[in-house]
């Protein structure tokens, strides 16, 4: 009991091994989880029925190979996400700092890390568009931890997204399909009022989220129904251990 404040994160780590189907209803899916919850009052609550309040919107403009961006996503947005998930809308939007032009009717772009990025933004919202939205955040995130993104698209479908391959993927990215989504994002990026001043770019509730803030703080802050137990846990706290 004098660890209770460890429990959310122990039942966390055991989520991310379950298949994305299995998430809505963690008790279900952990039973030894539960067993532990009944307990504690800081346990997830599983079934996702009482937030009636609308979720928290957060849109991440960024680009595949930016450090910042990448750092961002898995560090901060992921475990957020994790957190909870039931009171977040999330929105990525690949480009970034891209620019694009009208060469004789066809748009290309140029990115800022190069042509692999320009491939690799396309990559992604390629997954954001055939995928169901948290499969391809998981997916995107399964990438971005990797330095070879590439060679780890297959591997990432493969636990996330079994059913898509990794060829209709990149079918998608290297075709016209892609240059469309890409011209997408471009507008999204290109109407940011105010404009994006770097990347990664998070928008939260329509303002642009503050460099200093944390997210997780910030969520919980602005969710205006019943916040999720994790709120109440003291963020940036000092990390409480359990002697034995
Ligand atoms: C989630 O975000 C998308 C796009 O940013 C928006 O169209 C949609 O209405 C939002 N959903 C909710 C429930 O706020
Ligand atoms: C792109 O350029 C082509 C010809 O170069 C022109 O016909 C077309 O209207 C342009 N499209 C846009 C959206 O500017
Ligand atoms: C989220 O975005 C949608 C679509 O733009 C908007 O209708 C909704 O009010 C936003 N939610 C919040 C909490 O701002």
């Amino acid at each position: 009991m004098t660890c209770a404040p460890l429990l959310p994160f122990l039942s966390l780590l055991l989520l991310v091994e379950v298949p994305a189907g299995a998430r809505a209803s963690p008790q279900r899916a952990l039973p030894e989880v539960a067993a532990y919850c009944k307990a504690g009052t800081l346990c997830p609550r599983g079934p996702i029925t009482n937030w009636n309040s609308p979720p928290i919107n957060i849109s991440l403009y960024y680009e595949s190979l930016c450090g910042g961006c990448r750092g961002f996503l898995v560090r901060e947005l992921f475990p957020t996400w994790l957190m909870v998930m039931e009171i977040l809308n999330i929105t990525l939007v690949p480009y970034g700092n891209a620019k694009e032009q009208n060469v004789s009717g066809k748009w290309e772009f140029t990115c800022q890390h190069g042509e692999r990025e320009c491939l690799l933004n396309k990559v992604e919202a390629c997954l954001l568009d055939k995928l169901e939205d948290s499969k391809a955040f998981v997916t995107i995130v399964c990438l971005e931890e990797m330095d070879n993104m590439e060679e780890n698209l297959k591997p990432c479908l493969q636990i996330y997204a079994p059913e898509v391959s990794s060829d209709t993927i990149m079918e998608c990215a290297m075709g016209d399909r892609g240059t469309q989504l890409m011209h997408a994002n471009a507008q999204l990026t290109d109407a940011l009022q105010p404009p994006h001043q770097y990347v990664p770019w998070v928008v939260v509730n329509g303002k642009p989220m503050d460099e200093h803030d944390e997210l997780l703080s910030l969520v919980c802050k602005l969710y205006q129904g019943e916040k999720p137990d994790v709120c109440q846990i003291g963020a940036r706290s000092q990390r409480k251990v359990c002697f034995q």
